[in-house]
């Protein structure tokens, strides 16, 4: 989604925005721009990549300035609808996150005052707003300007008179950075990595001045915030590609690191006081979207095998609308932003229906996890592909640690059977490991789903949820139409539409539903859909009726998620890559969707 950057210091802002958006790309953008104070206020702005911003700009001196990436909400991608944006005195510049819901009447409201308007967007009225309010003051012109807006907002804004960038910030991130001698802004800290490590996030309701030598919060009633700056832990090394090709296949190299990091110490604190929950819900409800949902039905499989309780799970852009039952059940929000508008609404509506709230985030000081009541870190470290794969190994893991911090409350598992799960989950790394070295073995099986329309994956029980999100990443990056399918279902429908141009994806380890599963393979054979089976080492069964095996090392089944989730991802890199597809930045996709 949209990302924000401003800068004041002595640097080149031209530099440091540039450097910046290129930094948060990885939101998904589909246009992009910058303005920047030098002689006057020079914008720049275009459709398309930041890199066609660098080569079409001319160098410009200036040392305060803002910049954007803009994906489309309000008006189709276009240079006029890309961010900053201009008062008609060309004095005052914005950038905006979020959406103006009332700017049609604005609008309407500030043309017939006399301002021209060059765009189709909602956030053009907040610079017509900043220019009828400005009386020498910006910051106070956009308290004025906001209090005529409904929406939500990150909002940052500069004007050619004066050394100063103000903000405001209302259910969109929005985070200070501070420096020696300059400051800096924007949507998330991997903009900032380069020039600081120490942060200050700005909360619902704030107003931010900065300069180069200070920066000051407001709150509501424009009294100043005293807050303690806190330290991002995330290197810029983190945030880059490190030889690998693209920043997914990195990603899912740091798996195993990620794993391990998540777990550490919160397994070991699993029969401790003040781990994850402290009280025995009787139930569970895992809310999210996208990814993290899936991530959310393998919990459901796994806390109602160890806690022994019931779990529902629903989407977060459902379960917001929905009547509520009256029941409390525990409600997890699973967001690896932490920023999804669908997931932030659901949260609120939890807390409205008086529930426990847990966030399950991997973003530290995301909004989700200042609104909830208590919050899980996934540790996966900064994810910059847009498609999310540590974080969802690691979300996995705070499933594993929710299944057992309940089941422990609840005394449906006893110690000893805690510690020999933790240990099993000790090893998830390892195993992790062993599909990688392997991954040629993954890259060869695609080649049968290059030239696909149509992809099926199947699974059952608790790696039904494991081939949805195959499936879904393949769609993401590949662009092939993929279905994840419980393999019990195939009978009722879709096997009408397998034949020798459909392969079939299937999952087949060696637990309860193997039996059933070998049948539906051979039900997809007989059809002659080309199979791609992934099993256990050594199964000879399951490779007498694929096409390809690809093999994951044997582990308790409540764990085979965790290799096999690394294994669909695989699939869906290699044939993304051998498509030419541009898999980091796929199409229609973006890492934090902030509108509802
Ligand atoms: C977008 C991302 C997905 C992600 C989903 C939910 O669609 O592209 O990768 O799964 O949002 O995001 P969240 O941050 O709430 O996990």
């Amino acid at each position: 989604m949209c990302g924000i950057i401003g800068y004041a210091g002595p640097r080149n802002a031209q530099e440091v925005l540039l450097d910046g958006l290129r930094r948060l790309e990885y939101r998904g953008y589909d246009s992009a721009g910058v303005a920047i104070v030098g002689s006057g206020l020079q914008v720049f702005k275009d459709k398309g990549e930041i890199s066609k911003l660098y080569t079409s700009m001319p160098e410009i001196r200036g040392n305060l300035g803002v910049g954007h990436t803009r994906w489309a909400t309000c008006g189709k991608p276009s240079k006029q609808n890309a961010h900053p944006f201009v008062d008609c005195t060309n004095q005052t510049a914005v950038v905006h996150n979020g959406i103006i819901e009332n700017y049609q009447a604005l609008r309407k409201q500030l043309t017939d005052e006399g301002h021209k308007f060059t765009s189709e967007t909602d956030t053009e009225v907040l610079v017509h707003l900043l220019e009828k309010h400005y009386r020498g003051n910006l910051r106070a012109a956009l308290i004025s300007a906001l209090k005529e807006v409904k929406g939500t907002y990150a909002v940052v804004a500069l004007r050619t008179d004066s050394n100063e960038i103000v903000a405001a910030r209302k259910e969109n991130p929005l985070v200070v950075g501070l420096g020696v001698g300059e400051n800096i802004l924007a949507s998330d800290v991997t903009a900032m990595l380069n020039y600081t490590q120490k942060a200050l996030y700005v909360m619902d309701g704030e107003t931010v001045s900065l300069t180069a030598d200070k920066v000051t919060i407001y709150d509501r009633n424009n009294d100043v915030v005293v807050r303690e700056p806190s330290t991002i832990s995330w290197t810029i090394e983190d945030a880059q590609k490190g030889g690998f090709e693209h920043y997914m296949l990195k990603e899912i190299y740091e798996q195993p690191t990620a794993i391990h990091n998540s777990l550490l110490g919160s397994l070991d604190e699993i029969m401790s006081e003040g781990s994850l929950v402290d009280q025995d819900f009787g139930a569970v409800k895992l809310v999210a979207c996208g990814t993290s949902y899936h991530a959310s039905m393998v919990g459901k499989y796994i806390i109602e095998a160890l806690a022994k309780i019931p779990v529902t799970v629903e989407l977060a852009s459902e379960y917001r609308y929905s009547p509520g039952t009256g029941e409390n059940p525990l409600t997890v929000m699973v967001t690896q932003s932490g920023e999804t508008a669908d997931t932030l609404a659901a949260a609120r509506e939890a807390k409205r229906r008086g529930c426990h709230t847990l966030a399950v985030t991997n973003v530290v000081g995301s909004t989700i996890a200042r609104e909830v009541d208590s919050v899980f870190y996934t540790k996966a470290g900064p994810e910059i592909g847009v498609a999310a794969t540590k974080t969802y190994s690691t979300q996995l893991m705070a499933m594993y640690l929710l299944g057992l911090r309940l089941g422990y409350l609840r005394k449906a598992m006893g110690r000893d059977e805690i510690r020999s799960l933790s240990s099993e989950l000790r090893s998830m790394p390892q195993y992790v490991r062993g599909v990688l070295d392997r991954a040629s073995e993954v890259d060869d099986s695609t080649d049968m789903l290059v030239e696909a329309r149509d992809v099926f994956f199947l699974g059952r029980n608790i790696n039904y949820p494991t081939m949805l999100e195959g499936a879904l990443k393949l769609k993401e990056i590949s662009y092939i139409h993929a279905e994840g399918y419980a393999a019990g279902e195939l009978k009722h429908g879709p096997l009408a539409l397998l034949d020798a141009s459909t392969p079939v994806v299937a999952a087949c380890i060696k637990d309860h539903t193997y039996e059933k599963m070998l049948s539906n393979i051979s039900e997809t054979a007989a059809r002659d859909s080309p199979i791609l089976a992934i099993g256990e080492e050594g199964d000879e069964e399951l490779l007498a009726v694929a096409d390809k095996l690809v093999t994951i090392p044997h582990v308790a089944p409540i764990l085979s998620p965790v290799p096999l989730t690394v294994v669909v991802q695989l699939i869906a890199y290699y044939a993304a890559k051998k498509r030419g597809c541009p898999i980091d930045k796929p199409r229609n996709l973006a890492k934090s969707v902030t509108v509802d």
